[in-house]
């Protein structure tokens, strides 16, 4: 659906638990949604990302470039702002969906450890291939709020 809009609510909830197939589905979906709108005129390479919350909402992000390249934002970034912005901080999952099922910069593992460092990770590609993680086993011995906590 082309015109879908980036946030909607996932039909099966999975509060703190294990993510069920139907959420899975969503997120992915939205995710594939939301690439088809990145803004990536230097690198033609669409990401797009959707983050599921623990009151079972989504949202999504695509990549966004800039002209002097350093200012990019990658799509999982992005995912987060808008969830941010919408007073949601705690993050069950993420799907992100590429051309060719790639992993996530390491910007992005530390962006999303902070708001939990063991959410699922789906990596998804534009053909239907998935591979599923924990951002634990992605960012091992993480530097998080904890370390700041006397
Ligand atoms: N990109 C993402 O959106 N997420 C990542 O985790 C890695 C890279 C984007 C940034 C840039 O627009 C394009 O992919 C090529 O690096």
């Amino acid at each position: 659906m082309a015109n879908k809009k980036s946030t909607s609510r996932a039909s099966v909830r999975s509060v703190g638990g294990r993510l069920s197939a139907a959420d899975r589905d969503k997120l992915v979906m939205t995710a594939q949604d939301v690439r088809g709108r990145a803004y990536a005129p230097y690198s033609k390479y669409h990401v797009g990302a959707a983050v599921l919350t623990a009151s079972g909402r989504i949202f999504g992000g695509c990549n966004i470039e800039n002209a002097s390249y350093g200012l990019t934002l990658c799509a999982e970034r992005a995912a987060v702002a808008s969830a941010i912005a919408a007073g949601h901080q705690t993050f069950i999952a993420i799907a992100i969906v590429t051309e060719n099922l790639s992993s996530l910069c390491g910007a992005c593992r530390q962006f999303l450890s902070e708001f939990n460092p063991a959410m699922a990770v789906i990596l998804a590609d534009a053909h239907g291939k998935r591979k599923v993680h924990n951002l634990r086993d992605l960012l091992p011995e993480s530097f998080g709020p904890n370390n700041l906590k006397e």
